[in-house]
């Protein structure tokens, strides 16, 4: 099983929704016991927490499930456990390297290096900017490159 995380600062609005697109991309392609997915925040603040109302209207519109998906924080753990480890920003790219430390871990990159014409390097956070179809389209173009780029690389 290839294993999968998505990472940001709180875990409701930018993972999540990276994580319930990427899901149902890789169910689409009928990947879904092959590649799991998950996604944590940085941020212990929302532990528990639904998806912000934002990012539920968004993927409810677009009939993205987002059945029992509550918001948690990054452990130690996971750092040893998914392969591939994707951050939303550069924020949260830091943070991630900081708790590998000199571990040997799996892919640790953001979701936008897989977008090489894309306008930004960064998922900007609706939280505070409140544009959750603008994060919409970043995390569709990411999402399906880094598609392409573990289907690739684990020869799936
Ligand atoms: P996210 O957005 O990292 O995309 O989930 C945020 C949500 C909450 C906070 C910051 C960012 N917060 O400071 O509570």
């Amino acid at each position: 099983m290839v294993r999968v995380l998505f990472v940001c600062l709180g875990n409701i609005c930018r993972s999540p929704m990276a994580e319930a697109v990427f899901r149902d991309l890789v169910t689409k392609e009928g990947l879904e016991h092959k590649i799991e997915v998950d996604s944590a925040g940085t941020g212990g603040w929302h532990i528990g927490n639904l998806p912000h109302e934002g990012t539920r209207e968004l993927l409810t519109k677009r009939n993205i499930s987002i059945e029992g998906m509550k918001a948690r924080q990054i452990a130690d753990d996971d750092l040893d456990e998914f392969q591939y480890i994707i951050a939303m920003d550069a924020q949260n790219l830091g943070d991630l390297h900081r708790m590998a430390g000199r571990r040997n871990t799996g892919y640790i990159g953001r979701l936008l290096d897989f977008v090489p014409d894309s306008r930004v390097e960064d998922v900007p956070d609706p939280y505070f900017t409140d544009n959750f179809d603008e994060v919409y389209e970043l995390v569709e173009s990411g999402t399906k490159r880094l598609l392409e780029f573990i289907r690739h690389r684990e020869k799936l």
